[in-house]
């Protein structure tokens, strides 16, 4: 007994002994881990094209991304649409302005326009003298548009709305705070009654005295009568390049710089059902004639302001190809038959006409109507989204194909159907991947494409993004294990064609998806980790890819990629070497340039995106916690030596072929790649 006693104190004493050494050597593997590492980059050989379509955007309406976000419509609802077609409807998010005793307001559909045919209707019982006098205020109704308007002082919106009255008219249009004081700015709308005795289009312009990110527009009166509304609209008049977009959300995408612009969805454009699916001829022509649609997959209404139209001209106004995605008569949970699916064949002809068909034909008219006579540079369309595998997509896609290359030959189509594994069993320019997962994962994937065939259509890496736990809202950690990914993708774009990251907005009251790269309100907006990531390969696609060898002897953590781009601005040619550290440990990389003469490279300067933490996020609070900084660069020689910090993405930007470029200054600032 005293022998076993004696012989447990000496296992606890030896277990506790062990406890603390290897608790020691943790805390000193945290301290003091230093690795090294060497990246030889060959700028002797000619290097391998990267295609000029390889980094892009996808923009889906989902999270409010467009209604409510990109498209600068203030007013949600405008058309009194989304409570149904059948009245009296629901008009949120409108509201009364008045008691019952002074007005009552219903829908009827009383419209002047025929596929939306609500309206609103107010019987005014109060008046302006007499028994029943209304508030000094008005009565009415106002829009608070989508949580809240943003007004902004010095600034001119425009108002436009279709009325019809039973007698004359007196109308007051006002942006106000959010309880209807204070007024930022108003406009009185005065008709006589033959002039309003039926619809008639009205447009004020109203300036801004004061500052509301909150606001609501409120159209009220102070007379008795019946007065009917329909279509009413509120714009900023500084949308970018005046097209309509919200100009600072459009400057995020610009700053990207991207070679192509998926749209309009994802989910959005397959819908829960068939009749809740995006139908790109609903959303074109004038604007007050759109029916509008509710998007059964994000469950949101959209007034469809932002357009089949509208889409091209954003891919037009970015510099970005269109990429445009269209149903191919299979939803989430209905399929219309390849027997029956010439219809929607025809439709997708037809959108393709309206792109780029003639001004003398029947689409390409309806677009020069809408200002755009010349052609949109329509080159890709995608059949569908998700849709491989389920039970009509083969034969539907294959009558999609058909059609589409006999009356565009020139036109590249995507399937859905994943070609990265085994070749496709059908004919294709592109395959879409779709890759949603963990950071450990995504980091791995970095090698996805190092076996597929170099044989066959091209990969379209059309979603991919870190989720779940690892990227929060946007985590520094899943940035690094997507930014690992590209550089795979940047290694392989000799089958991988294009890239996007998904999704690319969301509006904050409204998350339906997370993360997204792209984080706004009415008023504000940051860009997640995964957001400042992509900065980091603006300059990648058309340029030049060369060879890198890293020697990282026992740590796996690193992923490194050089490129060869040429500055057209200013006609040189510069080298772009980017390092993931995706590990806890510092690394002191050693990277010799190779092929170059000595005197022939330039520092520029170093970029990194990290921080204190590898869970940190951004938020309005501190939108730049997670940024870039960058820092100036200097290099003698052909060798160039640095630290990689624990968790980070790494940019190293030399001149080549003069080093006359000095530097200024020493400051390190936070600012674009
Ligand atoms: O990006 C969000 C959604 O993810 C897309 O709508 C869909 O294509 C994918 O499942």
């Amino acid at each position: 007994m005293m022998g076993f006693f004696k012989d447990c104190c000496r296992g606890l004493v030896l277990c506790i002994c062990l406890g603390f050494y290897l608790t020691l050597r943790c805390f000193a593997n945290e301290v003091n881990a230093y690795q090294s590492a060497k990246l030889a980059v060959n700028a002797s050989s000619a290097g391998q094209p990267i295609p000029d379509t390889l980094f892009g955007i996808f923009f889906e309406e989902i999270n409010h991304a467009g209604a409510g976000g990109l498209w600068a419509e203030l007013v949600s609802n405008r058309g009194f649409e989304a409570g149904g077609p059948n009245t009296p409807s629901n008009i949120d998010p409108w509201s009364i302005i008045g008691g019952e005793s002074y007005l009552d307001v219903l829908t009827e559909r009383a419209s002047c326009f025929n596929r939306n045919m609500v309206a609103l209707r107010m019987d005014v019982f109060c008046d302006s003298s007499g028994a029943n006098i209304c508030p000094q205020e008005g009565v009415g109704v106002y829009n608070p548009g989508f949580w809240g308007m943003n007004i902004e002082k010095g600034k001119t919106y425009k108002v436009v709305f279709y009325v019809k009255s039973s007698g004359s008219l007196n109308l007051s249009v006002s942006f106000t705070g959010s309880s209807g004081m204070p007024i930022l700015a108003t406009a009185k709308v005065i008709a006589s009654a033959s002039d309003v005795s039926d619809w008639s289009k009205m447009e004020v312009l109203l300036d801004a005295q004061d500052t509301d990110h909150n606001s609501r527009l409120q159209l009220t009166t102070t007379q008795k009568g019946v007065i009917w509304l329909d279509q009413v609209s509120a714009m900023p008049l500084d949308t970018y390049k005046g097209h309509g977009f919200r100009t600072d959300l459009v400057e995020m995408l610009v700053e990207i710089k991207p070679r192509f612009i998926r749209f309009p969805g994802g989910c959005f454009v397959e819908g829960e059902w068939l009749r809740n699916a995006f139908r790109w001829k609903e959303t074109v022509g004038p604007w007050e004639e759109r029916p509008g649609h509710f998007g059964d997959v994000w469950m949101y209404w959209t007034d469809d302001g932002l357009g089949h139209f509208e889409f091209l001209q954003l891919a037009e106004d970015l510099g970005a190809a269109p990429v445009w995605v269209f149903n191919n008569g299979i939803s989430h949970n209905d399929q219309i038959a390849t027997s029956s699916v010439l219809p929607f064949v025809q439709e997708a002809l037809d959108g393709i006409e309206f792109a780029r068909g003639s001004i003398n034909s029947k689409w390409g008219a309806l677009r020069a109507s809408m200002g755009h006579p010349e052609p949109f540079d329509l080159r890709y369309v995608a059949v569908g989204n998700e849709d491989c595998g389920k039970k009509n997509y083969l034969g539907n896609y294959l009558k999609f194909y058909s059609a589409i290359k006999q009356a565009y030959p020139d036109i590249q189509i995507i399937s859905n159907c994943d070609g990265s594994s085994q070749p496709l069993d059908h004919p294709a320019d592109f395959y879409d991947y779709h890759v949603y997962t963990s950071a450990n994962d995504m980091f791995s994937r970095n090698h996805r494409f190092d076996k597929t065939s170099r044989r066959g259509p091209k990969a379209f890496v059309s979603e991919y993004a870190v989720t779940g736990k690892d990227a929060g809202g946007g985590s520094l950690l899943a940035a690094l294990a997507e930014a690992a990914f590209l550089l795979g993708i940047e290694k392989n774009s000799d089958v991988v064609s294009m890239a996007s990251y998904a999704p690319l907005f969301v509006n904050s009251n409204d998350r339906r998806w997370n993360p997204d790269a792209i984080v706004f309100n009415s008023s504000h907006l940051y860009g997640t980790p995964s957001y400042w990531m992509q900065r980091f390969f603006t300059e990648s696609s058309g340029s030049t890819l060369l060879e890198t060898t890293l020697q990282a002897i026992s740590y796996n953590a690193l992923v490194a990629s050089a490129i060869l781009w040429k500055n057209s601005e200013d006609d040189k040619s510069y080298i772009r070497i980017k390092v993931v550290n995706f590990g806890s440990s510092s690394v002191k990389l050693n990277i010799s340039i190779i092929g170059l003469d000595p005197n022939s490279l330039s520092g520029l300067s170093k970029t990194v995106l990290t921080s204190s933490h590898v869970t940190d996020e951004n938020s309005f609070a501190q939108p730049n916690k997670v940024a870039p900084l960058k820092t100036p660069l200097e290099v003698a020689g052909n060798d160039v030596v640095f630290e990689l910090s624990p968790y980070s993405f790494t940019s190293i930007d030399l001149l080549k072929q003069s080093s006359s470029l000095g530097f200024t200054g020493s400051d390190s600032s936070r600012s674009s790649i």
